[in-house]
């Protein structure tokens, strides 16, 4: 009595295995594609007390683009900025160079989008060597078009 050798039968039919390949292959790259599109990750995991990022001066360019510098000097004046910015001195950083300085004091910042960020958002960014100071309630008394031709102006200086 010879013993039959048992059929050889694919643990997997080549078809299944390639079904389940497709499947892994194709469910990794939907995942990777969504966890890549979720912006910022880094930012959603950052706690909440930061709440200034250049993403919260989104649009601002283009508003202080569209704004009057002109009229910028009486905005200045009207909120009584110069008690602490003097021309070269005071309180607060020197009106004298404030555009320049505001494209570099912090990465990822345009000027325009720094100066806004300090003047709604002062403790966001504590300028070295200065004391915070400033009062954080200028969104709420400065409307957008004074807001906006005051940067405008602030950017030229
Ligand atoms: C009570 C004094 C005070 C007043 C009033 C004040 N600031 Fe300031 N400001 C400061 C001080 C101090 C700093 C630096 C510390 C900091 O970053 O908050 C500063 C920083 C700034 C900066 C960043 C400057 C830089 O060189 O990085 C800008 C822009 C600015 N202020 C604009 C304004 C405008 C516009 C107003 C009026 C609407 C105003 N400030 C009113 C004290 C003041």
């Amino acid at each position: 009595m010879s013993e039959q050798p048992p059929p050889q039968v694919p643990r997997f039919s080549p078809f299944i295995t390639l079904f389940g390949a497709v499947l892994v292959i194709g469910f990794g790259i939907a995942f990777f594609a969504v966890l890549s599109n979720v912006p910022n990750l880094q930012q959603l995991m950052t706690p909440v007390f930061v709440t200034a990022s250049p993403q919260f001066t989104d649009g601002i360019e283009a508003q202080v683009a569209a704004a009057d510098p002109s009229k910028g000097a009486a905005v200045f004046e009207k909120y009584a900025c110069a008690a602490c910015h003097r021309a070269e001195s005071g309180v607060g950083p020197a009106l004298t160079g404030m555009g320049a300085r505001a494209a570099t004091r912090r990465p990822n910042y345009s000027a325009a989008a720094y100066i806004y960020e300090s003047i709604v958002e002062p403790n966001a960014f504590i300028v070295p060597d200065y004391a915070n100071v400033m009062v954080s309630n200028y969104k709420a008394k400065i409307p957008d078009v004074e807001m906006f031709n005051l940067i405008a102006w602030l950017l030229r200086q």
